[in-house]
């Protein structure tokens, strides 16, 4: 199948471009290199050894999408493309929304136009809002959105829940990631945040490097086990898969949502020592207070990507420490550096 995949140079996009080729679809990817290096996907290509078509260009141009679906015959679109730090969306909330939400009904303007209806969409566990109870599960509705980021995400679901209704040959899945992390085995792709990573595991990783001196744990106060953040972390490569099976799913009419998580949450200060065990090394961290917005625990219920996707997380924990490290180790600034030779 041929598959458009927006923000595939990014970090799980580039993922799943790999899984994509790997499992011998071909790929388009759409990306403005606003959050990426077009470094990432030679690395793709190298590891699987096929060539993909790279098109640098923005969701928003719309006169680009209608001559990118016409040049390709494009059978469906994986949509990762768009703004995702949780902060900067608090301070530049129109910027979010214009990528985010304005972007996405601009591809499916274009899709529609051309008559390619076959979308998986990149959703978060942020939709379920600050008062959902745990584990979450797709039968409960949306919550009242902790940031414009999270709007964002809602609103996408809710504008394609109505193309949906309002146009059966429309075939969606909304796909809503718990925290990936992780990198591929190989250690030449992965996750590369610009400045001073928002997330727990990249900071994790340049402490760990010396890049950065000591980890900050958001807040030991919480009604959990041991007063920090529990979360529902899954590995990138594990999430890329779930849109290879989404993409196999995306048939019949309508729109459907599914958890991708492992159902298990560990605490910060759990990730830390996992950390440290497995890699065999120092992470310096001190406790400060709480970062707004965060909530004290959440995890999926993934059973419904398992009973209707075939799909379940199989990489440990353990996997995930391990070649997170790998990665921060080969690449330690990064994709800026060039392609690093040393091994860990
Ligand atoms: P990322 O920033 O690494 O990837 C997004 C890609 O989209 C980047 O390559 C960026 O250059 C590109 N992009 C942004 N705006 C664009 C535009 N207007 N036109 C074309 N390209 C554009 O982020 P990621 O972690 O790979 O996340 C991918 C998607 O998954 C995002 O939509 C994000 O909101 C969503 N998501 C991510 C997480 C997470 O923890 N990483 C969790 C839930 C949901
Ligand atoms: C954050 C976003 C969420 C988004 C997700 C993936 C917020 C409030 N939520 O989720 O909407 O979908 O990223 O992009 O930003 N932590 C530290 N020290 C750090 C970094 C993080 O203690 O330096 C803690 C946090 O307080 C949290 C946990 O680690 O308890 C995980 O944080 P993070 O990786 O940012 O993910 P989320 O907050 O779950």
């Amino acid at each position: 199948m041929k598959v458009l995949v927006t923000g595939g140079a990014g970090y799980i996009g580039s993922h799943t471009v790999l899984i994509l080729l790997e499992a011998g679809h071909e790929v388009v990817v759409l990306d403005n290199l606003c959050n990426a290096s077009r470094e990432a996907l030679r690395r793709v290509e190298r590891l699987v050894g096929r060539e993909l078509v790279f098109v640098e260009g923005d969701i928003r141009d719309r006169a680009l999408l209608d001559q990118l679906l016409v040049e390709w015959p494009i059978s469906a679109v994986i949509h990762f493309a768009g703004l995702k730090a949780v902060g900067e969306s608090v301070q530049q909330p129109l910027a979010y929304y214009a990528n985010n939400v304005a972007g996405t009904i601009t591809l499916c303007q274009a899709m529609q136009a051309a008559g390619v209806q076959r979308l998986v969409f990149s959703s978060s566990a942020t939709v379920y809002g600050a008062d959902a109870p745990v584990p979450y599960q797709e039968t409960m509705p949306r919550g009242q959105a902790t940031s414009p980021y999270g709007a964002s995400k809602a609103m996408v679901e809710q504008v394609l829940e109505d193309l949906c209704r309002s146009n059966d040959l429309w075939s969606v899945a909304a796909l809503r990631y718990f925290n990936p992390i992780g990198a591929h085995p190989s250690g030449e792709i992965g996750e590369d945040p610009q400045g001073i990573p928002n997330n727990l595991m990249p900071f994790i990783a340049q402490v760990a490097s010396g890049r950065r001196n000591t980890l900050s744990i958001f807040g030991n106060d919480y009604s959990t086990a041991d007063g920090t953040c529990e979360r529902d972390y899954l590995h990138v490569m594990d999430l890329a898969e779930g849109h290879v099976a989404a993409l196999a799913h995306i048939t019949t009419p309508g729109i459907a949502c599914y958890n991708l998580g492992t159902g298990n949450a560990f605490s910060v200060l759990q990730m830390v020592e996992r950390f440290s065990v497995v890699n065999g090394v120092e992470v310096p961290y001190a406790f400060a207070p709480r970062r707004a917005g965060d909530l004290p625990a959440f995890w999926a219920d993934p059973g419904k990507a398992g009973a209707e996707l075939g799909w379940v997380a199989r990489r440990s924990l353990d996997d995930m420490m391990r070649d997170t490290w790998r990665w921060q180790q080969r690449n330690p600034y990064g994709y800026r550096q060039g392609y690093a030779t040393q091994t860990p």
